[in-house]
């Protein structure tokens, strides 16, 4: 499997946008799922044909949570997709929002307990912050994968769903206990989008954490 960053702050592929935000194509053995999409959909698209991928086989879209950031580019992502597709939210996405949505894709919705959707994969259930944002996160059970878009109600309470994980990629908004995420991290740390303290953890872990940024290629 790969996952690839197409969206975010930082770009370290020359020719493609950085932009604030996160997204990232997960190819599978049977199909792809995109995470997020950013919040412009032009560009999205435009580092997706930078990085010679396409959304083709994606079956999943999967929406973290409701911020204008991730969620921006889900017209063109859609548009671009054009036929019925998996839509995986969070329960708590606005009414009007949902069905709106529900006409151009098939919704799953999350509850706030952890939820196998299809044969391994998994969404940590939708989570609260300590200011009532809602998110939740996707797990891939057989390389023990956890991306984030955010991570608002905390990384280490998300990770701590799967007790410990060996890659962790995305976005840790608000998170600073750094000398924690080593324990319940077993491999790879992709500090991405939001982390505040990108810097201190890629120190921290030498061995472990790598920068990320739009081109960034995971394979496991
Ligand atoms: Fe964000
Ligand atoms: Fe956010």
């Amino acid at each position: 499997m790969k996952i690839t960053v197409i969206y975010d702050n930082e770009s370290i592929l020359p020719g493609t946008c950085p932009a604030h935000g996160f997204s990232a194509l997960i190819q599978l053995e049977e199909f792809d799922i995109i995470f997020d999409t950013g919040w412009n959909g032009v560009w999205l698209l435009r580092n997706l044909e930078k990085l010679n991928l396409s959304l083709d086989r994606v079956k999943y879209i999967f929406l973290s949570h409701q911020h204008w950031d991730h969620i921006g580019g889900i017209p063109e992502v859609l548009e671009k997709i054009g036929r019925d597709v998996n839509l995986v939210i969070p329960k708590s996405f606005t009414s009007g929002f949902k069905k709106e949505l529900a006409r151009y894709a098939n919704l799953i919705e999350i509850s706030s307990s952890t939820t196998e959707f299809y044969q391994g994969i998994l969404s940590t259930g939708e989570m609260e912050s300590s200011i009532g944002i809602k998110e939740h996160a996707l797990y891939i059970e057989k390389y023990k994968v956890l991306v984030v878009g955010c991570s608002h109600p905390d990384v280490y309470k998300m990770v701590k769903r799967f007790g410990t994980v060996n890659v962790l990629i995305g976005g840790f908004h608000d998170f600073k206990n750094v000398e924690k995420l080593g324990a319940i991290v077993k491999s790879k740390i992709y500090p991405c989008h939001c982390t505040e303290k990108k810097k201190e953890i890629l120190m921290q872990y030498p061995e472990k954490a790598n920068k990320c940024g739009v081109g960034l290629e995971v394979a496991l």
